[in-house]
């Protein structure tokens, strides 16, 4: 049997691009392959996408941009030229939004950070979100005043909420607030923050619901916090449709117990546990299910009733208490944004029967830390016999591991060496997260592809500037 198929969902700009074989080739000509290429526009209609939810509901608001998603400099010129903010998480990506042009007043510091960053932090005269009691002691210690440090204070422990690593535990604000209060001259708190990595609209207006309650604690303190910082963890729309996804995971669940062909390879269960005949659990691979938009989950949250506040809609509260709202949207904002593109060095068949795609780059490049990608890669052919196959593609490493494909992906037809393949949708995380030079192969060079006056136009990711043609 040949597995079921599952598209990826293409922006119109990429799938246009897709269509023009020769933009595929000449890009590898140019660059060499394989290759990550970012496309700017779609980073800018998706920022328009979220914007325009937080219009409709009147909300002050500020999108920082979570640059850890990608290091692209294109992105980030994309965004500081669109006059939103940054969120950095790294010494790195702070000199990287400094130089894409983020003034220091749209930069903020999140993630963990040493009494180096912290330094860097303040000499940059930067917002920092502050992850944890001794941060904000130390900031304390080497912030001056005149004028004081903005920060912001992370907060975790909600209700609900899966227990995490990052942030001052609810019970320890009391804490936290004291020391604001303490070093008001050297520390200014402009709100509260969090971050949650969910998709559900009742687990984010929980967590709102008790940063509301600081933010008043924080009052009683004399301190005259505004802000409210939802951070990120809005979801991609990765497959082009539900039935697609529905149908490989019935199928793969199927050969997992012996009742169909097996779509798995060696004794991969993709976080799937088998016992009495039955399979349970939730697959690794479950983000790559969802089909709501990100701006459709902004729209939700915004118009969703808080119930402390009389049932007000969270959009309502906020305004009404003149508070902003700040984002730290990464994926949401890439989403479709990126592809890469490998070649095929050659095919054949493996003892078992399978036959694999060998292409010239490894897992870890187009992979979000060893998650399995449930869409299929995109085969650009040359070969006109269409024969659907079912093929794992396999990685250039020496290691067993290396398996892009740890499924069985339906192609259209067998490629033959030389052929392009796409991995679509690889901007967020997938792209750098864990790309490794493992086996001193070198990393892919990235390239921007921009849409202009009817034609495609590339230039690498480091020379891109918004607004110049
Ligand atoms: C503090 C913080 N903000 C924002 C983000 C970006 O999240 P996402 O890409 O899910 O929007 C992250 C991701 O880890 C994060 O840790």
């Amino acid at each position: 049997m040949i597995p079921p198929a599952v598209p990826a969902a293409l922006h119109p700009l990429v799938a246009a691009f897709l269509a023009d074989r020769d933009g595929v080739r000449t890009a590898l000509r140019h660059y060499g392959s394989p290759l990550h290429l970012v496309f700017p526009q779609v980073f800018t209609d998706n920022l328009t996408a979220l914007g325009s939810a937080l219009d409709t509901a009147a909300v002050r608001h500020r999108i920082c941009y979570a640059h850890k998603v990608n290091r692209s400099a294109t992105f980030a010129r994309t965004a500081a030229h669109a006059g939103i903010a940054v969120d950095v998480a790294s010494a790195g990506e702070l000199r990287a939004a400094l130089s894409a042009g983020f003034r220091a007043d749209r930069i903020e510091v999140t993630g963990p950070k040493g009494t180096a960053l912290l330094r860097a932090a303040l000499a940059a005269a930067v917002t920092v979100n502050v992850d944890n009691l001794w941060e904000l002691a130390t900031m304390a210690e080497l912030a001056r005043p005149d004028p004081p440090a903005p920060v912001l204070l992370r907060v975790s422990g909600f209700a609900g909420s899966s227990p995490s690593r990052f942030g001052i535990d609810l019970a320890e604000v009391t804490t936290a607030l004291e020391l604001l209060v303490r070093h008001r001259d050297r520390l200014r708190l402009l709100g509260f923050a969090f971050h949650l990595d969910t998709a559900a609209t009742t687990e984010r207006i929980n967590a709102v619901g008790d940063c509301l309650e600081l933010i008043e604690r924080a009052y009683g303190h004399g301190l005259a916090p505004t802000v409210l910082d939802i951070g990120g963890g809005l979801r991609q729309v990765f497959a082009a449709d539900a039935t697609g996804y529905d149908a490989y995971d019935h199928a793969l669940r199927a050969g997992l117990l012996g009742r169909g062909p097996a779509m798995h390879w060696g004794n991969n269960t993709f976080g799937y546990h088998l016992a009495e005949g039955r399979v349970h659990g939730g697959p690794v691979f479950h983000k790559y299910a969802n089909t709501e938009p990100a701006a459709a989950t902004l729209a939700e949250l915004l118009a969703a009733p808080l119930s402390g506040h009389g049932g007000r809609a969270l959009g309502t509260v906020l305004t009404d208490n003149l508070l902003d709202l700040w984002l730290e949207p990464g994926k949401a904002l890439v989403d479709h944004a990126g592809i890469t593109v490998a070649q095929v060095e050659f095919v054949k068949q493996a003892g078992n029967g399978a036959t694999l795609v060998h292409l010239d780059l490894s897992r870890d490049t187009v992979t979000a830390a060893d998650q399995e990608v449930l869409i299929d890669p995109i085969v650009l052919a040359d070969n006109v016999d269409t024969r659907p196959a079912g093929v794992y593609f396999a990685g250039h490493l020496c290691l067993e591991r290396d398996l892009i494909t740890q499924r069985q992906v339906r192609v259209a037809q067998l490629p033959s060496p030389g052929d392009p393949v796409v991995f679509a949708n690889t901007a967020a995380y997938h792209m750098d997260l864990s790309a490794t030079q493992a086996g001193m192969h070198p990393v892919p060079a990235k390239v921007a592809v921009l849409h202009r006056d009817g034609q495609f136009v590339l230039c690498h990711d480091a020379d891109y500037r918004p607004g110049q043609r």
